[in-house]
């Protein structure tokens, strides 16, 4: 049944992201839109002898109405990437209106679908599209999602590496919370599933720890002027809409990080907020889904003092950059 869609379908995320879900078994029909070439796009995938069917949309004749009439998931990877120097922040200028009007669309053809939002910068954008959708009063905080997966994928490739041994990789689960951006990602290496080697010392975790923080910065310097990261995300962007899927077919127990809106839990996120002792609309932690989207966040539970200290240097910049967001659709007086 589920019809996915990915809006910003032709660009360096949205090409190899609609590739691994037109591989998908779960996905029965894939839209793709973007400003260009979705139709070659389109025509490309469409010759893959998977089930789902394929189309293409431009913004003429309706083009993005047509792409989300009756769509389950949308995945938004749509709008600029960085180059080096800049932060995922200076994207806003661009990325707040594309996202802002790719929700509108949303929010008018398909309000029932769970957005899942990878357009940078992920701590103000997510805001930006329950803004939008509050303004339809069409928002359900329990079906919008910020993409953090890549944090993640990253998190459990750098243990294993430390680990010794790469084979490892997939199964190292690190959970990552906070947000997206530099300070605001907080690894707790401590929950790992599989520990740290004893003699790990304060500097080595130290370093692991901005590694994950700063790991898009290390692809931007390497693709030196041509973007940010497209094919680890695209997997990332993948694994986490197939977790969705899942979701929505009816499995049960699947739990993963991922930045939401604190309504989006049955209590408001309450325990999570004493844990973190501010009040916050969105944090990234992880989230129990169901067929209906969230159905719980849970509270982080043990953390070190370290973790403590990095969790407190992410709070104030997390909570400016979603003010940036919702202020963005606000109406001026
Ligand atoms: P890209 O420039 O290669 O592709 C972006 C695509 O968006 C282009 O094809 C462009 O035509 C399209 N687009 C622009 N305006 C549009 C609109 N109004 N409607 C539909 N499509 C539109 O960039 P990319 O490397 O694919 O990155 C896309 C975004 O993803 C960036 O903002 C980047 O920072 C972000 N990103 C996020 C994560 C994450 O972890 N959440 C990871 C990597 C990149
Ligand atoms: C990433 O983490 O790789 C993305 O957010 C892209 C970026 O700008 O670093």
């Amino acid at each position: 049944m589920p019809k996915a869609v990915v809006l910003g379908a032709a660009g360096g995320i949205g090409q190899p992201l609609s590739l691994l879900l037109k591989a998908n078994p779960l996905v029965t029909e894939l839209s793709l839109f973007d400003i260009v070439n979705t139709p070659g796009v389109a025509a490309d995938l469409s010759h893959i002898n998977t089930q789902s069917k394929i189309e293409g949309f431009l913004p003429p004749d309706d083009g993005l109405k047509k792409a989300l009439t009756g769509a389950d998931i949308v995945v938004i990877p749509a709008g600029v990437p960085r180059k080096p120097g800049m932060t995922r922040d200076d994207l806003f200028k661009i990325n707040a209106g594309i996202v802002r009007d790719l929700a509108t669309g949303i929010a008018l053809t398909s309000p029932k679908a769970f957005v899942l939002v990878i357009s940078n910068p992920v701590n103000s954008t997510v805001p930006i599209v329950a803004e939008v959708l509050k303004q339809h009063s069409v928002f359900d905080p329990k079906r919008l999602f910020g993409v953090t997966t890549l944090d993640v994928v990253r998190a459990s490739t750098f243990v294993a590496e430390k680990l010794g041994d790469p084979s490892l990789a997939p199964s190292v689960s690190v959970p990552v919370i906070g947000g997206h951006s530099g300070v605001t990602i907080v690894p707790l290496f401590s929950q790992s599933s599989h520990p740290l080697p004893a003699n790990f010392a304060a500097s080595d975790l130290e370093a692991l720890t901005t590694r994950v923080q700063f790991g898009g910065d290390e692809v931007v310097k390497a693709k030196d002027g041509a973007g940010s990261a497209t094919l680890s995300m695209a997997y990332a962007g993948a694994e986490f809409a197939a977790k969705i899927l899942r979701a929505i077919n009816g499995e049960t127990g699947i739990a993963v990080p991922t930045y939401v809106n604190l309504t989006s839990d049955p209590s408001g996120g309450e325990a999570l907020k004493k844990e973190l002792g501010r009040e916050l609309e969105y944090f990234s932690s992880i989230v129990e889904l169901g067929s209906s989207g969230v159905s719980k966040i849970l509270p982080l539970g043990k953390i070190t003092e370290f973790e403590k200290k990095l969790i407190d240097a992410a709070l104030p910049e997390l909570a400016t950059n979603i003010d940036k967001g919702v202020s963005f659709t606000t109406p001026s007086k």
